[in-house]
């Protein structure tokens, strides 16, 4: 069987803004404003230094990482790299908001104004090298030599997008992450006799039924944008198929095609099944609606599986999402070295743990993703093993068809997703199809598209 992590399938994914100004890019809030989000109230780094011993090097790491699986496996990998480093102290300095909605403007400040943290959680691809590395000025983050990162160690297609204009490497891929799974609560369908629906028109056969029974059949919690945005997407991969998707970010597919349209009002019929809270919910309050049996799915990247394994629930299963089997839309999160880092050389120490299979090995059991490391899925006997949903994962990311992610960085620049969640936020509530279509060709356009 041929090894697709050994394919270049994300070479397809275009850097389309090459020059970015400091402009681009979502809202910057500025560092300690009020983070919302999954650890709603948790100020900007609180889980901070204050765990470091007196005396140690505390490599400050910021992330976005504040729920159970997230924190818990960035937490087992520093407790190793400082047990086996005494004199110092990586820490996660987190800034609550999933997808990083708060801490990526407030990472993109410190760094761009030249008082970055000691490394930082950045998506692999446009999100990485259009923001940091090939910007006007040079990159602010320093190329990782053979002593940090093997690039043969990770599949062509991921050294492609972790990699300059200049060929060099810039960061080191923690995991890969899938984001179009459907996940379900088994009780709810073993409750209603109900399969889970691998097309759009079988969840809206179950989903009418679920509804019949005062059910909500898709949990959502679209307090900011996102969720709703990667439901859009794997409509979008239903209707376009991997070629037309992957067009859709180099310009060979046209966003007034009308298979955008059909996906569009897809989504609109989609939406009268969530529940009537989502606006009020982040992804994982949502998640916790499937949990509770209050809903019957979700769709969500596979951080939701490290959610279960953090809460210690099972009575899950995932599929592809409807009208994506075949199809692994994958994003990854990395971890760079800022040029302007305070404590160079106990970062170099650490990224170069995270580059490895051990390291990658403690922290993804936790995640919920799996290794973006080809040589890494073997943890030892006695550690938090991969669980059922990731041996599944590890096989598929092997075979399926990589796409990228729009709303995680791979796919598209930060700009032209900021301008794609604007035009989906009005849709939301204008409902109006052409108006958003418009919209979102207007915005390509604006990407050099
Ligand atoms: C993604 C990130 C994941 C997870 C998720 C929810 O952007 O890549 O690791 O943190 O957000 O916050």
């Amino acid at each position: 069987m041929s090894d697709r992590r050994t394919r270049t399938a994300w070479a397809l994914v275009p850097i389309v803004a090459l020059i970015v100004a400091a402009c681009a890019g979502a809202a910057t809030p500025s560092p300690g404003g009020t983070p919302s989000g999954t650890a709603a109230g948790t100020p900007a780094g609180t889980q901070a230094a204050g765990t470091c011993a007196a005396g140690t090097t505390q490599i400050e790491v910021q992330s976005w990482w504040t729920t159970g699986g997230e924190s818990t496996g960035l937490q087992k990998l520093f407790d190793k790299f400082n047990a086996d480093n005494p004199t110092l102290c990586a820490y996660n300095a987190a800034i609550a908001g999933g997808a990083g909605t708060v801490a990526q403007g407030v990472v993109k400040t410190r760094v761009l104004s030249g008082n970055p943290p000691d490394s930082f959680q950045v998506h692999m691809g446009h999100e990485l090298l259009d923001t940091y590395v090939n910007i006007s000025g040079g990159s602010v983050l320093a190329p990782l030599d053979s002593t940090i990162i093997d690039p043969s160690k990770f599949p062509p297609g991921v050294v492609k997008i972790i990699s300059g204009s200049d060929g060099k490497v810039y960061t080191v891929p923690e995991n890969i992450h899938r984001a179009n799974v459907l996940w379900y609560s088994k009780k709810v369908f073993a409750d209603n006799n109900l399969q889970p629906p691998t097309t759009w028109d079988e969840f809206k056969t179950v989903a009418d039924a679920l509804k019949a029974k005062g059910i909500a059949a898709l949990a959502l919690g679209d307090k900011d944008i996102w969720p709703y945005g990667m439901v859009f997407e794997t409509i979008l991969i239903s209707e376009l198929g991997p070629d037309g998707f992957n067009g859709l970010w180099t310009g060979a597919t046209k966003w007034d095609d009308p298979k955008v349209t059909a996906a569009l009002t897809e989504l609109q019929t989609v939406f009268g099944y969530v529940n009537s809270d989502h606006k009020s919910l982040t992804w994982d309050q949502a998640n916790q609606l499937v949990i509770d049996g209050k809903a019957a799915m979700t769709i969500m990247g596979d951080w939701a599986n490290g959610d279960y394994v953090a809460k210690k629930f099972t009575n899950y299963g995932w599929a592809a999402a409807p009208g994506n089997a075949g199809l692994y839309q994958a994003l990854a999160d990395s971890f760079p070295l800022p040029n302007k880092a305070p404590h160079p050389d106990a970062v170099k120490k650490l990224l170069a743990f995270m580059a490895s299979a051990e390291a990658q090995d403690i922290f993804n059991p936790w995640k919920g993703s799996i290794p973006a490391r080809i040589d890494a899925g073997n943890p030892p006997a006695d550690a938090q093993q991969y669980n059922d949903y990731q041996k599944s994962a590890l096989a598929e990311w092997k075979t399926d068809t990589v796409l990228p992610s729009m709303e995680h960085g791979a796919a598209a620049s930060p700009a032209f997703k900021t301008a794609i969640e604007t035009a989906l936020t009005a849709f939301q509530t204008s409902g109006d199809v052409a108006g958003t279509v418009a919209a979102l060709a207007a915005a390509a356009a604006d990407a050099g598209l």
